[in-house]
């Protein structure tokens, strides 16, 4: 698949398929006369006996007026103008794509990047694009036959055609942004559809050890023995009940000068997260197999960020385990000692990952960072509280937070702040423990943020709960049942943020 910046006249490109945007009501723009003429009055006939309105998510595919240098000319609805956001033009493109690979038509040429939306640069508008055609053409199809005559075809070679006056530099430097961002967001994609039996917490190190090799980036694996060594007893107290071994991966970016601090990601990583001896209930559990999308956000930002070459330094920590019950699990009632001294009740051993997440959270710590960012499908009462819309962003720091929302608004992911006032850690006091890894029912979310922060206290730290957000449910435009890649392309613009 190849992206390639062109400028010139839209009506005199050489193209499979010319793809031309029409805001409701705006029928007669200079530029639609013109194509109106080239294909014999097919487009006024249209807008006339109302098949085609410019509304949102309407199509009109013509074929080639006899002078027409474009083979087709498919004209998409916008809807109306001043309605038209960046988040429209992304939705635009994906559903745009997803049309024309159904029609079999993978060559096109989009003028889609000169429509105007306020307060948007050349580049972020050249960004939402790029990223909507690279990941409507995303599937995960190692487990189905290679040739399929019904599936769409695959994207293959598509111009973006901006206006004279603007920047081709700009364009271009903004489709090779774009390609390494999806990079990241496919790899994580990629983690998160894996079953669960190709899928072991030691799967996920390798896969996390060769994408660092092709990237240069540095991994380093802590094996069973070592996590038993330096005491992470929390983490091991989920691996337990798994025959697979757990990991804990740690990878390092250096981008930045020798001495800057890094920022940390912490992701969640239980490669299949069963309950436990608190099994889950059979419907629905096959999902549960996403329970690493923190885990494959995080590797999926490494991974972007090495690619666009970030002045930044990175450190990324992924606990990865599986969560079963057997003869050998954790137990309700049971009391873990956890890598930071403190004790843990663990009343439910379905809350599992904040356990391992308070280990890796202690862990962190050495390598004194400016910030820290967990990621985690840590509970399911942040899907009842915000759906599949938003994750919930929590934290002991007004600034990142703050810094957070702004790079989700901007990236499309979206991040809503929930509190995490003092009041709420009573809830996870243990008559037995210093705590407790639950804080019943009410304001789940919060209580296992409030958890977690009692092992976030020597930094700033924000958590991100993306349980609604990590997977997909069924295909919405341009995103395919199953892992999303969530987080990736909000956490690169908040890196891109903190470099300038
Ligand atoms: N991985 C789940 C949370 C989850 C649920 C993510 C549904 C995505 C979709 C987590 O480990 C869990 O089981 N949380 C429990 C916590 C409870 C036992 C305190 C939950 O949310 O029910
Ligand atoms: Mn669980
Ligand atoms: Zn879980």
């Amino acid at each position: 698949m190849k992206i390639t910046v062109k400028k010139g006249n839209a009506l005199e490109q050489k193209t499979l398929c010319l793809v031309l945007g029409v805001f409701e009501g705006k029928y007669k723009e200079e530029q639609l006369l013109q194509l109106d003429q080239q294909v014999g009055g097919a487009f006024s006939r249209a807008i006339q006996s109302k098949e085609f309105a410019g509304r949102r998510g309407q199509f009109l595919l013509l074929h080639n007026g006899s002078q027409s240098l474009a083979e087709r000319i498919l004209l998409v609805g916008l809807g109306k103008e001043p309605a038209f956001s960046l988040r429209s033009l992304r939705q635009i493109t994906s559903s745009t794509v997803k049309f024309l690979t159904e029609k079999q038509l993978g060559n096109f040429l989009l003028v889609l990047p000169q429509l105007p939306i306020k307060k948007t640069a050349l580049d972020e508008r050249i960004q939402v694009i790029t990223e909507g055609i690279l990941l409507a053409d995303y599937r995960y199809d190692r487990y189905l036959p290679k040739v399929d005559a019904g599936r769409p075809v695959v994207v293959g070679h598509v111009d973006l055609l901006i206006s004279t006056p603007e920047n081709t530099a700009t364009a271009k430097s903004a489709v090779a942004a774009a390609e390494a961002i999806v990079s990241g967001v496919c790899f994580a994609r990629d983690l998160v559809n894996a079953p669960g039996n190709l899928k072991s917490p030691k799967y996920m190190a390798m896969q996390a050890v060769a994408m660092a090799e092709k990237v240069g980036i540095q991994a380093n694996l802590l094996d069973r023995r070592e996590l038993e060594r330096q005491g992470f007893g929390a983490m091991l107290g989920v691996a337990q009940g798994s025959e697979q071994e757990p990991y804990l991966i740690v990878l390092k970016y250096q981008g930045g000068n020798e001495a800057d601090k890094p920022i940390a990601l912490v992701g969640k990583g239980v490669t299949f997260d069963a309950g436990g001896i608190s099994l889950k209930p059979a419907e629905k559990m096959d999902e549960m197999k996403m329970d690493m999308g923190g885990a494959a956000a995080v590797l999926g930002t490494m991974q972007a960020a090495a690619k666009m070459k970030l002045p930044i330094n990175l450190i990324a920590v992924v606990p990865a385990v599986e969560n079963m019950p057997s003869g050998t699990a954790i137990r309700p009632g049971d009391i873990l000692t956890s890598l930071s001294g403190k004790t843990i009740e663990v009343l439910n051993t379905d809350a599992e990952g904040r356990l391992i997440l308070a280990d890796a959270l202690t862990y962190v710590g050495r390598y004194q960072p400016r910030v820290v960012i967990d990621l985690a499908t840590l509970t399911g009462a942040c899907i009842i509280a915000l759906g599949n819309q938003a994750a919930a962003v929590l934290g002991n720091n007004d600034g990142l937070i703050r810094e957070l929302l702004k790079a989700g608004e901007r990236s499309g992911e979206r991040f809503w702040q929930l509190p995490l006032w003092e009041e709420y850690t009573e809830l996870i006091k243990s008559d037995f423990a210093d705590v407790k890894n639950t804080g019943g029912r009410a304001a789940g979310t919060i209580t296992a943020a409030a958890f977690l922060q009692q092992f976030a206290d020597k930094y700033r730290w924000a958590h991100l709960d993306i349980a609604g957000m990590a997977w997909a449910e069924q295909g919405k435009a341009g995103q395919p049942k199953g892992g999303t890649g969530f987080a990736v392309r909000a956490l690169i613009e908040y890196l891109r943020g903190q470099t300038k």
